[in-house]
């Protein structure tokens, strides 16, 4: 596996394996890998002749109240992992080569992120469109594989991929769990033994509202409110959004009529996680 720095060297690099006929894929990712991120790259293996990892903690993502310098890093035991799976190029450039001084352009996209965590994260999305858009323009991968547990974050690349003709087939994959259910995430590190059981509110919240709506209940309002009073239920939780919506639009909704998404963000102690599912479709 190459290990690459440079923009200018990665940019040749992959411009050398697309002459040769081969299909790329790019899986960005923020490193500390668990199992989800090496399903990412598993299934971009299956589906490209060469598979290219980037791992950069992106700081314009993060609030200045958040915790960019915080963020677990891993540099040496992601490469090995990465190696392992099979990845044939890790992109790992520093801060100064992504944004060099002067640096002044961004993406943003509008209503999409105007709900869900763009309303409790201002710039976030802003910082996650120009960094994968730089991403996209680097490797000019043919595909571009994402966890669907960031539902708004796969649907807003989505939407950036759509709106700006980028030439590149977005992949969102299912999220991956512990057994126990609990969404795999690089912050479940941040957890306490007993924050990391109070933690499991949020996908037995998901669990109430898929059977409720397997039972045959529409009305938004109460399946918000059932899975609201179970998250609570659990000790060191504070709601930041539970929402019903649109999976497309991201826009709330009053019944459930079609594929509804059902998103929330919690924080467990001072780690926020999120989870969300579907229902009404197959993939719930
Ligand atoms: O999901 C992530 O890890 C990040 O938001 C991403 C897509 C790598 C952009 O920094």
């Amino acid at each position: 596996m190459d290990v690459i720095e440079k923009i200018e060297q990665i940019q040749r690099r992959c411009e050398d394996l697309r002459l040769a006929g081969k299909i790329l894929a790019l899986v960005p990712t923020m490193g500390f890998f668990h199992e989800g991120h090496l399903e990412l790259m598993r299934v971009a293996k299956r589906n490209a002749d060469a598979v290219i990892i980037s791992i950069f903690v992106n700081p314009t993502q993060f609030g200045p109240s958040e915790d960019f310098a915080a963020y677990p890093r891993d540099m040496e035991g992601d490469l090995a992992k990465a190696k392992n799976v099979g990845v044939d190029i890790a992109f790992t450039p520093s801060v100064k080569e992504m944004y060099p001084e002067g640096f002044q352009t961004t993406v943003s996209l509008g209503n999409l992120t105007n709900h869900l965590c763009g309303l409790s994260r201002p710039g976030h999305f802003q910082g996650v469109t120009t960094v994968v858009a730089k991403l996209f323009n680097i490797a000019k991968p043919h595909l571009a594989v994402f966890g669907q547990k960031d539902f708004q974050q796969l649907t807003v690349i989505t939407k950036m991929v759509k709106d700006l003709n980028m030439d590149i087939q977005v992949v969102g994959m299912p999220t991956y769990r512990e057994p126990d259910g609990l969404a795999m995430s690089s912050r479940n590190t941040y957890l306490s033994g007993a924050e990391r059981k109070s933690a499991l509110a949020l996908k037995k919240s998901l669990d109430l509202a898929s059977g409720m709506y397997d039972r045959g209940e529409r009305d938004a309002a109460r399946i918000k409110a059932a899975v609201e009073e179970t998250i609570l239920s659990h000790p060191h939780t504070e709601i930041d959004y539970v929402t019903v919506c649109d999976p497309v639009t991201l826009e709330d909704v009053e019944t459930l009529t079609g594929e509804t998404l059902i998103a929330l963000a919690v924080r467990v102690g001072k780690t926020r996680l999120i989870d969300n599912c579907l229902l009404g479709s197959d993939s719930k």
